[in-house]
């Protein structure tokens, strides 16, 4: 079962977030991550950025990897993920921008973007800690219900419910991409470590449909339940189906009360 800390508030899953990075930084200077965009990760980036800096930690030889890039948008727009992923993650962080990957989704040869990319994934050693968030129709990147268990990087269609939600990002449903070319499920199981966010009560389903629910292509998040190392990190109101949420308080209060160190 994968981990899962249920937590106060957006604040202290960023916080719990960065602590597990880094960790891993701390072991390996050259880490390798896998970065998320959306609003679920911004309280982790944040929380990274201040510890970084407080414990003056080099990560210039950090490299990273996006999950996702829309199809068709230009690399400075400011809705590409690239745009995103440099505003939010590279700059704050301090990160070393040529080390730091989104998928090509623009421009010509774009169907060759996805082998590319896990190439490129398999030349750095693969990822060695993936940041998640879970869409509330159970995607993971934008693995959409349906995608193949054993998908890698590759184009896909964006689910109806997905353009409806990012369409705060960009005006209305109808201005959002329609396709996108994202890390595959498979891709996103051989990453050595996977932390999944979420939060507020219109994750709630997905969250029991991906920790609870049979392991299926039909909720792309419960690769979750596949996956050596997951941490799950959710506040009370994503948390609020889980079924075994007692446990899992019960879980993080008996170890921390061990007094194990
Ligand atoms: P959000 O998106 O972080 O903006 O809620 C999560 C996702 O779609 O994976």
């Amino acid at each position: 079962m994968a981990e899962v800390i249920i937590v106060r508030d957006q604040e202290e899953a960023g916080s719990i977030a960065a602590s597990l990075v880094v960790e891993q930084l701390q072991r390996k200077p050259d880490t390798v991550l896998g970065l998320a965009t959306g609003s679920t990760p911004l309280s982790t980036y944040a929380a990274l950025a201040a510890t970084i800096r407080d414990m003056g930690l080099d990560v210039s030889q950090v490299r990273g990897f996006a999950l996702d890039e829309y199809l068709g948008v230009p690399p400075e727009h400011p809705q590409s993920y690239r745009s995103v992923i440099t505003s939010e993650v590279v700059v704050p962080l301090g990160l070393t921008p040529s080390l730091i990957h989104t998928p090509r989704g623009f421009g010509t040869g774009v169907q060759a973007s996805g082998d590319e990319y896990e190439s490129a994934i398999l030349a750095a050693g693969g990822i060695d800690i993936q940041i998640l968030g879970i869409g509330t129709n159970g995607h993971v990147g934008f693995n959409e219900p349906g995608s193949s268990l054993a998908s890698t990087t590759r184009i896909k269609a964006l689910a109806a419910q997905t353009r409806a939600d990012n369409a705060r990002f960009f005006g209305s449903p109808g201005d959002v991409p329609t396709h996108c070319v994202t890390q595959g499920l498979g891709t996103i199981q051989r990453a050595r470590q996977l932390v999944l966010l979420a939060f507020g009560p219109a994750k709630a389903s997905a969250v029991a449909a991906a920790l609870d629910g049979p392991v299926s292509a039909s909720v792309p998040g419960s690769i979750v339940q596949l996956h050596p190392r997951a941490t799950v990190i959710v506040d009370e109101e994503a948390a609020a189906l889980l079924q075994h949420a007692d446990y899992h308080r019960m879980a993080r209060a008996g170890v921390a009360g061990l007094g194990l160190g």
